[in-house]
């Protein structure tokens, strides 16, 4: 039987490079993966295609590339990079190369990896929070939200797959535990005692490639994933209890959090003001036995951690 493929933008990156792994491991299923990058001769790129992935270049920014990179495609996993570049603009503008190439090339079924528009519950003129950028409370979630509807403007068969708060943001975007003035580790978060909905970034490629498995179920439907919802403290806990030495929990305001000066530091106080001020509403659109029931394999804190915490900078 002919496999079907699935053509995967960020495929050398995290949530993309997650679903290509999936796909691989689990050939009886009848997919195959088409891996997307700007440069097929990368060390990932090259990786991806010694794994049995096939590479092709293409480019968000050139609706052209993907069209002939989406072509005999049966399925296509879209997803956008905010953090290389700072605009929403840019994302939608990239959401849009997308979803037209996915229809000229007839793609059956397009996952849109995405967030939501938090100015459905924070219009900009309230004051909760600052506006970004003139007109985003939080400029990468509220440009993938206002992409969702060209998926369907457009006519592209889509599954909108609002994504959650990276564990291994721990290790690569600086939010690990760090040592305080008479150095116990702080764990920092703008969320009181509220819950943050998260997941190991590699479930959410195999949460996606449930997804396509189960076939045309989730079309025209947006839903959620996470791999828990956890209160700062409980967070904390976890990782004492992983590194083996005591983690508090920094409970800043949101106002603290967005003067922390590092670029995006405000659009991600404004989320995480968001997530603690819509804690029922935002939880509750990430399933936990929904996510599960799409990815078997989906890992919990206390096991991301086993398997990660010594990538966890401390300093
Ligand atoms: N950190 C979090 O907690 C979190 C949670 C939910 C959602 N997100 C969202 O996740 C997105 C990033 O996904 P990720 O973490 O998987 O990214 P990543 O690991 O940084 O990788 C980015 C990927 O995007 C590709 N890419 C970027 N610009 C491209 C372009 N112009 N044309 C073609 N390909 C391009 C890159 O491919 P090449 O370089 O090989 O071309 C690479 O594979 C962000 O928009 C972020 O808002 C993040």
């Amino acid at each position: 039987m002919e496999k079907k493929t699935i053509a995967v933008v960020g495929a050398t990156g995290a949530q993309g490079g997650g679903l290509v792994r999936a796909i691989l491991a689990e050939p009886g299923k009848g997919f195959a993966a088409r891996a997307l990058t700007r440069n097929p001769t990368s060390d990932k790129a090259k990786a991806l295609a010694q794994s049995g992935a096939m590479v092709v270049a293409a480019e968000l920014d050139d609706a052209a590339s993907l069209r002939k990179a989406f072509e005999g495609a049966h399925g296509a996993f879209c997803v956008t990079n905010f953090w290389e570049h700072l605009s929403a603009e840019k994302e939608i503008a990239q959401a849009r190369n997308l979803a037209q190439a996915a229809k000229d090339a007839r793609v059956t079924h397009v996952i849109w990896s995405t967030l939501e528009d938090t100015r459905k519950r924070v219009p900009l003129e309230d004051a909760r929070m600052p506006t970004l950028q003139g007109k985003y409370k939080v400029p990468h979630y509220d440009g993938k939200g206002e992409a969702n509807a060209i998926f369907g403007e457009v006519g592209v068969p889509t599954t909108l797959l609002n994504t959650s708060f990276y564990w291994d943001n721990l290790i690569h975007f600086g939010m690990g535990p760090k040592p305080g003035p008479d150095g116990t580790l702080a764990f920092t978060l703008p969320m009181g005692d509220k819950k943050l909905p998260g997941m190991a970034v590699e479930d959410i490629g195999r949460c996606a490639f449930g997804i396509f498995a189960r076939g045309p179920e989730f079309i025209g439907k947006e839903v959620g994933i996470a791999g828990e919802h956890l209160t700062g403290a409980q967070m904390a806990a976890a990782l004492s209890q992983a590194l083996g030495q005591p983690v508090v929990y920094n409970a800043v305001t949101p106002e603290v959090y967005r003067s922390f000066g590092f670029p995006g530091a405000d659009d991600l106080g404004n989320m995480f003001q968001y997530k603690a001020d819509f804690e029922a509403e935002y939880c509750g659109a990430r399933d936990l036995d929904f996510s599960r029931s799409l990815n078997p394999k989906l890992q919990t804190f206390a096991q991301f951690l086993a398997a990660n915490k010594d990538k966890i900078p401390l300093a």
